[in-house]
């Protein structure tokens, strides 16, 4: 929550009572983020924006960064500005902010290099500026990576291994469709109630990038990886409207020099974290299977695929898809 604190306006008012030059006040701001903060690329992104922000407003601002695994909620909690910042993957953003399903489509970005490229462009921007009319402010595009299949039942080498697997997704209406057509049961759950149900068997499979997997030690309750890569998962830093709209064009400045800061050491650590990643799961026992065959999921997802071009906005999909 943004407050000014009580001791710093009580000593600016003293201050001025005393006829001295008046002791800047300092607001406090709260950033939730769903991973833990030591060792996390949203942890990462966190703690360079705040860096970044407390320096360039001389502490003016003061960032406290908190953890939390529910991301409708901390969505939920930036709209009615109760929350002034999440970092959260797009996971359940559609729901709020329907145009944003279309970066969620399987396979849409070739690399690292497409995603962030394509995001960070006019396109990106585009996408960015249809929060505001949602009650909320899509600050920068970071990243949670590209996601991979876990499971507790048998190695995926092909498409038909998944059927009938029961796999957790996240509240994204485009994963879950997917999934079903590649028979598969999604499971859609806040990541909070992942690690339980992985251990209850309520389900057979989780899919989500290397870090995340490291950094929650997924290992423990999943035996087989395999590194289908079948969507990139893009994340956001969102503020609240109630926030946004008391800053000062200054402000406001050094908030978005703030936010690609954050961003810039996001994305350096799911870089740092995915060369060192699979080694280290391989490490705690895990089966990898790396040689996938992408075109075989490709083509079992022709489907998926057209339902997408009808559902979503089609134009945007090819804009996004044949950035370069
Ligand atoms: O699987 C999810 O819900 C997300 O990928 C996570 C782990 C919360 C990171 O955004």
């Amino acid at each position: 929550m943004l407050r000014r604190t009580a001791l710093a306006a009580g000593l600016a008012g003293l201050t001025a009572l005393l006829g001295a030059a008046p002791a800047a006040a300092q607001t406090e701001i709260t950033v939730q983020h769903p991973l833990p903060t030591a060792n996390s690329h949203y942890g990462a992104g966190a703690m360079a924006f705040k860096e970044t922000l407390e320096r360039l407003s001389n502490n003016r601002y003061r960032v406290t960064i908190q953890r939390n695994d529910n991301e409708r909620e901390m969505i939920e909690s930036v709209q009615i500005g109760t929350l002034d910042f999440t970092i959260t993957s797009t996971g359940p953003v559609g729901n709020f902010v329907p145009e944003v399903r279309t970066v969620d489509v399987p396979f849409l970005f070739r690399d690292y290099a497409h995603a962030r490229g394509a995001l960070d462009s006019p396109i990106g921007q585009e996408i960015l500026a249809k929060f505001q009319a949602r009650g909320l402010v899509g600050v920068i595009w970071m990243e949670n990576g590209f996601r991979h299949l876990t499971n507790s039942r048998r190695e995926v080498n092909t498409p038909a291994d998944i059927r009938g697997l029961k796999v957790r997704t996240m509240e994204n209406q485009v994963h879950m469709r997917a999934f079903s057509t590649l028979g598969a049961l999604p499971t859609p759950m806040a990541f909070s109630e992942l690690i339980p149900a992985l251990q209850q068997g309520t389900v057979d499979g989780q899919e989500n990038p290397i870090p995340v997997i490291v950094a929650n030690n997924i290992n423990q309750v999943q035996r087989y990886l395999t590194l289908t890569g079948h969507v990139y998962s893009p994340a956001l830093l969102i503020g609240s409207p109630a926030l946004w709209g008391r800053l000062s064009a200054a402000d406001r400045a050094i908030f978005l020099q703030a936010a690609q800061a954050g961003r810039d050491a996001n994305r350096a650590k799911v870089t740092a974290d995915e060369q060192s990643g699979v080694d280290e799961l391989r490490r705690r026992g895990m089966t990898v299977t790396t040689s996938v065959d992408t075109a075989q999921f490709q083509t079992a997802l022709a489907a998926a695929f057209t339902q997408y071009e009808r559902e979503l906005d089609g134009n945007l999909l090819r804009r996004l898809r044949d950035w370069k």
